[in-house]
């Protein structure tokens, strides 16, 4: 277990310094998550997580109520690391790799040691975090040199009308869920110092999984 971490029970005075909106939808998020895993999320979830190494140290952030625990590579140890006490609860009631350790953390200031992961993911996170610019700095850091960064993200899709649809829309999500629906993410990989190696399309652009390296 890499060093500096505040495990599931011991509260990290940062993480909680205010209440996450996570913490009221913890209750409902997998059951009005089911009908879009059944119809394709559950799917892009392995196809992301097919591109972390085996047997390698991995970090999760924002690993929610712990859905991509079914798909975590064979050999896994790490953390999955998570703002959300409530989210984190249920991912605690899931199975997962006994060597992954959950951590409650923001993704904008993780308690672990530099390059102390081999890979690390994020599925439907950076729509939502305070600052993505941060939270890549933090990735590049705790990640070893040449290790993955895989994502999956709802982004704001190119195409003038459609991306200006996506604006507007994000003025509602973000006061509803602190949801951002035009995120440029894999730019804002990019312009962290990632390199950005391949970007699958889905939904019109609309969904991203987005493979990078450090
Ligand atoms: C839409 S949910 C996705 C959860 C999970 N990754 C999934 O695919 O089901 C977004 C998650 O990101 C977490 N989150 C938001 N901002 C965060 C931050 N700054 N640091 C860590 N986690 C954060 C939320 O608490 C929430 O659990």
């Amino acid at each position: 277990m890499p060093e500096g971490h505040h495990i599931l029970g011991e509260k990290s005075a940062e993480a909680s310094s205010r209440p996450a909106v996570y913490d009221r939808l913890a209750a409902h998020y997998d059951r009005a998550f089911r009908p879009l895993e059944r119809w394709c999320l559950n799917r892009w979830r392995a196809r992301l997580l097919s591109e972390l190494p085996e047997g390698g140290r991995l970090l999760e952030v924002g690993a929610g109520t712990g859905l991509n625990f079914a798909h975590y590579p064979r050999g896994a140890s790490g953390a999955a690391s998570e703002f959300s006490i409530e989210m984190l609860r249920r991912a605690s009631e899931k199975p997962r790799p006994a060597d992954v350790h959950l951590v409650q953390t923001r993704a904008e200031q993780l308690p672990f040691a530099d390059h102390s992961f081999d890979a690390a993911f994020a599925t439907l996170v950076f729509c939502s975090v305070d600052s993505p610019a941060a939270a890549f700095a933090e990735l590049r850091r705790v990640v070893r040199p040449d290790g993955v960064v895989a994502l999956l993200e709802h982004v704001r899709p190119g195409g003038a009308l459609l991306g200006s649809v996506f604006d507007q829309l994000s003025r509602f999500t973000v006061w509803l869920f602190r949801d951002h629906f035009n995120r440029r993410t894999a730019e804002e990989a990019a312009r962290a110092g990632l390199r950005v190696e391949r970007i699958e399309q889905h939904l019109f652009g609309v969904v991203q999984l987005i493979i990078c390296r450090v």
